[in-house]
């Protein structure tokens, strides 16, 4: 099983990025299987409009990104939240994928999680995107915030040191498989 996972932040620093990580990791000790993580600061483009698109037609960044999440048996992504919404460089990606195939997830099954250093855990981009993951031919298997990042989450061992949220954790990626 390969497992594609990225945190839908272009932040270098993103606990996102370290979250999807580490619940990718999880999936492939449980379940066996590879881990991708990728970067979306690798495919970043132009703000996307319809005249950028015409002018550049279908980047090949845009086209990596589809193509890796083609190469994917699971993904795993994990939302940062900026003012309510999914990041601008996470959107802006999506956008141009999108273009070359609504269908930007392919029908793979999917954890979608989120995380942000607050008590809200990023919970209104998360809901977001479960509720438009039907358009994208996304098979969300299982979904998770975990509020208060830097209380539940250790940053040096990057692993998740609250017990309930880490059982929560697992039995949603556990559907992975199921
Ligand atoms: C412009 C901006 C807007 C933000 N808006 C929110 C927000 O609406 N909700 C939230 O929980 N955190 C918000 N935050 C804090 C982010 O959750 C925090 O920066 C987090 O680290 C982002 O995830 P990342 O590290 O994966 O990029 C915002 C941060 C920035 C820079």
């Amino acid at each position: 099983m390969k497992i594609v996972a990225f945190g839908a932040s272009s932040s270098s620093k993103s606990i996102n990025k370290q979250l999807a990580s580490y619940a990718a990791g999880i999936t492939a000790e449980q379940h066996g299987g590879n881990v991708e993580v990728l970067d979306i600061n690798d495919y970043e483009m132009p703000l996307f409009s319809q005249d950028k698109e015409e002018l550049l037609g279908q980047p090949k960044q845009a086209k990596a990104f589809y193509a890796k999440l083609g190469e994917a048996d699971a993904i795993i992504i994990s939302f940062a939240e900026h003012n309510g919404t999914y990041t601008a460089a996470y959107k802006n990606l999506f956008d141009w994928t999108s273009r070359i195939d609504m269908k930007v997830f392919q029908n793979k099954p999917m954890v979608l999680l989120s995380s942000s250093p607050g008590p809200g855990g990023a919970s209104n981009v998360l809901a977001q995107a479960n509720a438009s993951a039907g358009f994208f031919a996304a098979d969300v298997k299982g979904s998770l915030s975990i509020p208060s990042f830097y209380d539940n989450f250790d940053s040096d061992k990057q692993v998740i040191k609250n017990p309930e949220l880490l059982d929560k954790l697992t039995q949603e990626l556990k559907k992975l498989v199921e």
